[in-house]
C-alpha cells in the first residue's frame, strides 16, 4: 500500500507513521506536513529517516499543486493534518477554517481526481458537543461548541459529501481524547506532566470536573489501520466512533499526574474557565467493534503511567519546545498570563 499521511509530524500522525512502518515493512509512507508549531521533525527517529519506504514532504495541505502531485504517487490517504487546540481556536478561529475545512477540501478534490482507493478522514468526538446521558453515537446530532469543533464538523461532513456525490471511498473516524508520547505540551496531559516536573502551577479551568473519554494513542492507530484496509462495503460512506470507554475528569487526571510524580496538590491552580467548555465527551464505539472486530488493547492505568514516564525520561524532547520555541512562550503568556 502507498499511503499519504497528512499531519504525520504531529502527535497522532507520527505515532501512526511508526505503527505503519513497523507493522507493514512493505508499505510506502509519504508524509505531508506544514510543520506548524505542532509539527515536529524530532518525532521521527534516525531509522525513520533512513527507511527507504518513508518520505517526508514539507508543505501545506492547501497547496493544490503539491497535493495533486503527491496524490498521483499514492493509492490511499489518512488525513490527520489540522489545527487542533480548542483554546487556540477561541483566540484565532481563521487558521482552523483554513486548514481544517479548506485544506480538507483541497485533499478531497485531489483524491477524487486521482481515483484514490481509500480516504480515511480523521474527525473527532468534539463534533458531537456535549454527551448528555448515553455516550454519543454516530447518528447523533452534531452540536460542536468551539471554532475547532465546528471546523472539524465542516470537514467531517464535507468528506462524507464526497462519498455521496462523487463515490470517493471515504471513511470517517471520530475518536475520543488521545494520550501518549509525542503530544505537544499545550494539551492537558503533556502540559500538566511537564509543568509538574518543573514545579510550575497546573492551570485547571474552572472547577475541573469536566470529563473526557481517554484512549491510548496506539489504540486509535489500530482503529485507523482497520478502516484503511477493511472491505469498502463495510466502511465507505460510514462514520465510526473510536473509544476505550474510559471517562475521567480533569481533576482525576491531575491527581494521577501529581501522585505519579510525587508532587504536592498545592501546584493545582484553578483559573478562569474556557468559554464554551464542553462538560462531558463520551463516545460509544460499539459500531466499530461490531463491524470490524476492533477492540482497545491498552489499559488506562498502565499506559497513563507509562506516558508520564515517557515525558519524565524524554525531557530534552519537550524542553526544546517549551524553552526554545518562541511561539510556545508567546502562547503560554497570551493564554495563561505571566
Ligand atoms: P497535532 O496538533 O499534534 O498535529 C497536527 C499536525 O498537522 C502537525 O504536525 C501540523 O504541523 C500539521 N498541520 C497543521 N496544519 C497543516 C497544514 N495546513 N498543512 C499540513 N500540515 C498541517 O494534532 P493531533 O493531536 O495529532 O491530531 C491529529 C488529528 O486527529 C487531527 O485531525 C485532530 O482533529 C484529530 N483528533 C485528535 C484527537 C486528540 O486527542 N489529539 C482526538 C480525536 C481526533
Ligand atoms: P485539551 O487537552 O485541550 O483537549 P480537549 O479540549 O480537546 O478535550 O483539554 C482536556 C480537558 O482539560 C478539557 O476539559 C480542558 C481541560 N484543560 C484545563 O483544565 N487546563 C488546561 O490548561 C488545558 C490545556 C486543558
Amino acid at each position: 500500500m502507498r499511503i499519504l499521511i497528512t499531519g504525520g509530524a504531529g502527535f497522532i500522525g507520527s505515532n501512526f507513521v511508526h505503527y505503519i512502518l513497523e507493522k507493514y515493512p512493505d508499505d510506502r509512507v509519504l508524509v505531508l506536513d506544514a510543520l506548524t508549531y505542532a509539527g515536529n521533525l524530532d518525532n521521527f527517529s534516525k531509522a525513520d529517516g533512513e527507511n527507504p519506504n518513508f518520505q517526508f514532504f514539507h508543505g501545506n495541505i492547501i497547496d493544490e499543486e503539491l497535493v495533486n502531485e503527491l496524490m498521483r504517487n499514492v493509492d490511499t490517504v489518512v488525513h490527520f493534518a489540522a489545527e487542533t487546540h480548542v483554546d487556540r481556536s477561541i483566540h484565532e478561529a481563521g487558521a482552523f477554517l483554513e486548514t481544517d475545512v479548506l485544506g480538507t477540501y483541497v485533499l478531497l478534490e485531489a483524491a477524487r481526481r486521482s481515483a484514490i482507493k481509500r480516504f480515511v478522514h480523521i474527525s473527532t468526538d468534539e463534533v458531537y458537543g456535549e454527551a448528555e446521558g448515553e455516550a454519543s453515537r454516530e447518528g447523533d446530532d452534531l452540536k460542536p461548541k468551539s471554532p475547532y469543533a465546528a471546523s472539524k464538523t465542516g470537514a467531517d461532513r464535507l468528506a462524507w459529501s464526497y462519498w455521496t456525490t462523487y463515490d470517493l471511498p471515504v471513511t470517517i473516524s471520530r475518536c475520543a481524547n488521545n494520550y501518549g508520547p509525542l503530544q505537544y505540551p499545550e494539551k492537558l496531559i503533556p502540559l500538566f506532566v511537564t509543568n509538574a516536573l518543573e514545579d510550575k502551577p497546573l492551570p485547571v479551568y474552572g472547577h475541573g470536573k469536566n470529563t473526557r473519554d481517554w484512549i491510548y494513542v496506539m489504540d486509535h492507530c489500530s482503529a485507523v489501520d482497520l478502516l484503511l484496509r477493511a472491505d469498502a462495503d463495510k466502511v465507505c460512506g460510514e462514520v465510526f466512533n473510536v473509544s476505550s470507554e474510559c471517562e475521567k475528569s480533569v481533576l482525576d487526571i491531575t491527581a494521577i499526574i501529581l501522585k505519579a510524580l510525587g508532587k504536592p496538590e498545592s501546584l493545582i491552580n484553578h483559573v478562569e474557565d474556557r468559554p464554551g467548555h464542553v462538560e462531558r465527551h463520551a463516545v460509544d464505539p460499539s459500531k466499530l467493534k461490531k463491524a470490524l472486530g476492533w477492540k482497545p488493547e491498552y489499559d488506562f492505568e498502565e499506559n497513563i503511567s507509562k506516558t508520564i514516564d515517557w515525558y519524565r525520561e524524554n525531557e530534552a524532547w519537550w524542553r526544546k519546545l517549551k524553552e526554545k520555541q518562541a511561539e510556545y512562550k508567546a502562547w503560554i503568556k497570551e493564554h495563561y498570563g505571566e
